[in-house]
């Protein structure tokens, strides 16, 4: 049976994109059960629809606190008995309650070479660094923003003269490839999340598997 996988997005879903050809070419084994979304105009949610998958969205404006939004979140997810929560471009910060709901079962993607440049700005802040490498990393989610740890990275070299918006382009495309792949993996349990370490084919991984791109 294929792992049922919530899809959580607050934008375009590029990303969310990328899960639905590869799940409709055969390549990704996975169920994607539902799609979430924070914002009702989020263009994500007319790609999930177009490919049959139900959407929910709740507007987090709607809510006192972020915690109770968090447990609106978590009450309509769980009708899908989710086994794997994907964020996708999901631009919220999450309470305690929700990660330790999903402990070991949210997946992240974030665009840098994680522990390089947690949060904003990633793509500017690696040309302003002169780094020769840059990209994306998919890790799982813990408290700490963008420090779960991680499963599968993928670098490319940064070009002479190249532009914050190019370079962010050029890493869209890794992450299209990356994600997928990687919840893939944990999808069919060859990783998994034990005491806080990412297991990867049954060793802890103290560094992500990487892959170099052009
Ligand atoms: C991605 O670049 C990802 O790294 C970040 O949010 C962006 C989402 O883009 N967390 P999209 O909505 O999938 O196009």
């Amino acid at each position: 049976m294929a792992c049922r996988t919530a899809i959580l997005i607050s934008g375009s879903g590029t990303n969310l994109q990328a899960f639905i050809d590869a799940v409709a070419a055969g390549n990704l084994d996975l169920d994607l059960c539902v799609v979430f979304s924070n914002k009702p105009d989020a263009y994500g949610l007319q790609r999930a629809a177009k490919a049959g998958i139900p959407t929910i969205c709740i507007e987090h404006g709607d809510f006192e606190s972020r915690e109770a939004f968090d447990r609106a979140v978590i009450a309509e997810l769980d009708r899908f008995e989710p086994e794997l929560l994907v964020l996708a471009g999901f631009m919220r910060i999450l309470s305690s309650g929700f990660v330790e709901h999903y402990e070991g079962k949210i997946l992240n993607i974030h665009p840098a070479l994680l522990p390089k440049y947690p949060g904003l700005d990633t793509h500017q802040r690696a040309l302003d660094a002169g780094d020769e490498w840059h990209g994306s990393t998919v890790h799982f989610v813990t408290e700490e923003l963008d420090g779960g740890p991680r499963i599968l990275a993928g670098r490319l070299r940064i070009h002479p003269g190249e532009s914050a918006d190019e370079l962010q382009t050029r890493v869209q495309a890794v992450e299209h490839r990356i994600y997928p792949a990687a919840a893939g993996l944990v999808g069919s349990g060859r990783v998994v999340f034990r005491d806080g370490d990412a297991i990867i084919d049954g060793k802890s991984a103290a560094e992500p598997v990487l892959k170099t791109y052009d």
